[in-house]
């Protein structure tokens, strides 16, 4: 995941193209660059590290009133001040930035770039590479441009400078964002509205294999067989990014899409300079000083709570409790003598959640909240707050918030590992960065998923969720999620727990879903889903890489072995979206149901 920005007019350009990658950093931040041209030619900026080190670095005295510019999330080839972007073509003609994985890469080096000589490990240099050698062939930028996007496979945002027309910049996108702004007498481009609200709140939407022409004087959307394409711009509001559907069709798609992007943006929050864990020293100490924690929450908030004890104590060996706020009250445990409480809460506001933290104050007992909405009840009242970094979650089932909240945890009981000097093999930025991409990998397959919605839970009435260890708790969220927007009676089970009673309503047909992600149970697990399957179940296994076996519906990709719910929930939640798309469910605002709690 990348930032892509740029900008054609009448002003110099650097200060407007570093303004936009300062508000594109959240999509990723290990190197940077921008590319300018004017009458004397293009000038290349980079620097492996953020937008403040490439500011340094841009020569003042360059004066430019077009250019283009990157933040990078590596994923091919290592942060460096070589790899980062822009890349240009052999003689310099081509300069490009781009976002996304162009996953032929190797055949179109193999096909069309035998005798050149690549500078960087990119996949991003084989375009701008490719587009050279088309041009020599075709003599005409626009058509090698477009030809040379038709033969990409992969995900791309895309924006092309030739160094022989400083009049033009050409862009591309495939899967991933990209707007181009309107402006009087100059045009931008951008991943995002927010980094380009600097200088216009006009901006046109593109769709996949678009291309744009875009001059100081206007822009031109063409298909990649040049047809040209109108389109009205739609205006900005401010973090318009945040509470628009944009071009998706339901909120809960676009937030189940932005969870990579949460991913990030926690990393991004929770590190320092130096690499190290960030966070309030007060809750590190509070978390040492604690003989024992209690989670309390409800809903999907609780089911993050299950895997949040397994990281606390697994990591940081402390005893947890997890408990549904609704019905801590009426069976309050016995408490440690120095127990700390943790609330959980997307929105901040759940009254059930409220109401524990009101009790447990009243007895002296330090409070800290995980929550999405800093300023929120749950905030205010306890003594701290962890921030969950994902944006406004609009849809009704929460998905995103989900996945920050389990990547908070992760974080929060490593720190407290470390503060209490317990020697860890376990990096959580890396293993979230390694989730960030494989989520990537799966939010670009939803045709598959609408598929197995669409062979297991077309007409069914209910739904069984099955696994053992820890995929038992993200059973648990897979049912509530589509039991809340698709109405079916879906429930989560541990494998081992189905013959105790419930596999007597596994009939001719029943759906069952399997987990098998983890190493040590997944003999048993596939015991469990042969038992059901002999009883006329129609059973779909989600594996994990390694573990997968012929007739798997789905393998993910492969995660460290505890962060695999924040990977195997992915499928969970476009399963019960797309059952519900064709069950005609609302799917953002399902029945009876509301966003905030604020009732016991
Ligand atoms: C389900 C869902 C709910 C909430 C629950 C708690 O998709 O969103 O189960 O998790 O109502 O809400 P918060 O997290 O706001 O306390």
């Amino acid at each position: 995941m990348c930032g892509i920005v740029g900008y054609i007019g009448q002003n110099d350009t650097k200060e407007i193209l570093l303004k936009g990658l300062e508000k594109l950093e959240y999509r990723g931040y290990d190197s940077a660059g921008i590319a300018t041209l004017n009458d004397n030619g293009v000038d290349v900026f980079k620097v492996k590290g953020r937008i403040a080190t490439l500011r340094e670095a841009v020569d003042e005295n360059v004066h430019a009133t077009m250019g283009i510019g990157h933040t990078r999330w590596a994923t091919h080839g290592a942060p460096s001040e070589l790899n980062a972007h822009p890349h240009q073509s052999t003689s310099g003609r081509f300069t490009i930035v781009h976002n996304g994985v162009i996953e032929n890469y190797t055949d179109v080096q193999e096909d069309y770039l035998s005798g050149v000589e690549l500078k960087s490990e990119t996949d991003t240099e084989i375009i701008v590479q490719l587009i050279e050698v088309l041009y020599n062939q075709m003599d005409d930028v626009s058509a090698a441009f477009r030809k040379a996007v038709e033969l990409l496979k992969g995900s791309y945002a895309i924006a092309l400078i030739d160094a022989e027309n400083a009049d033009t910049i050409y862009v591309a996108k495939n899967k991933s964002p990209l707007l181009v702004g309107l402006g009087d007498d100059f045009n931008v481009v951008s991943s995002d509205s927010m980094a380009m609200l600097q200088v216009t709140d006009q901006f046109l939407e593109l769709m996949d294999k678009e291309v744009v022409i875009v001059q100081r004087d206007g822009v031109e959307i063409q298909l990649l067989d040049g047809t040209k394409v109108e389109r009205e711009p739609f205006t900005a509001e401010l973090d318009a990014s945040d509470i628009e559907k944009g071009t998706y069709p339901h909120f809960m798609l676009k937030e189940i899409d932005e969870q990579p992007l949460v991913m990030r943006k926690i990393i991004q929050e929770y590190q320092n300079e130096d690499n190290e864990i960030k966070l309030d020293p007060e809750i590190r100490k509070a978390m040492t000083d604690c003989d024992r924690i209690y989670i309390i929450a409800a809903g999907t908030s609780y089911h993050a709570g299950l895997i949040g004890k397994q990281f606390i104590e697994k990591f940081a060996n402390i005893p947890v409790e997890v408990h549904v706020a609704s019905e801590f009250s009426y069976n309050m445990p016995l408490l440690s003598e120095k127990p700390l409480f943790v609330y959980i809460s997307q929105s901040g506001e759940t009254a059930d959640s409220r109401s524990v933290l009101v009790q447990t104050k009243e007895l002296g007992h330090p409070a800290l909240t995980i929550t999405n909405v800093p300023g929120s009840t749950l905030s205010r009242e306890a003594d701290y707050t962890l921030h969950l970094h994902a944006g406004p979650e609009i849809a009704v089932a929460s998905t995103k918030a989900y996945t920050a909240q389990m990547a908070v945890l992760a974080i929060l009981a490593v720190d407290t590992a470390k503060a209490k000097g317990i020697e860890l093999d376990f990096d959580p930025m890396q293993e979230l960065a390694i989730v960030a991409n494989a989520m990537e990998a799966m939010t670009d397959q939803k045709d598959l998923m609408e598929g197995l919605a669409k062979d297991f839970l077309s007409t069914t009435r209910n739904c069984f969720f099955i696994g053992r260890s820890i995929d038992y708790y993200v059973c648990l969220e897979g049912a509530l999620k589509l039991k809340e927007i698709s109405y079916i009676q879906a429930e989560g089970f541990a494998g081992g727990e189905l013959k105790h009673g419930t596999i007597a309503l596994i009939e001719e047909g029943t759906p069952v879903i399997a987990l098998a992600t983890q190493e040590p149970v997944n003999y048993s697990i596939r015991g469990n889903v042969q038992e059901v399957v002999a009883r006329g179940a129609n059973a779909c296994v989600i594996s994990m890489k390694g573990l997968e076996k012929k007739g798997d519906s789905f393998v993910l990709p492969q995660v460290h072995e505890l962060m695999t719910p924040l990977v195997s929930v992915l499928p969970l939640q476009m399963v019960s979206y797309y059952a519900a798309l064709h069950r005609d469910c609302d799917v953002d605002k399902p029945r009876n149901l509301a966003k905030s709690v604020t009732v016991e």
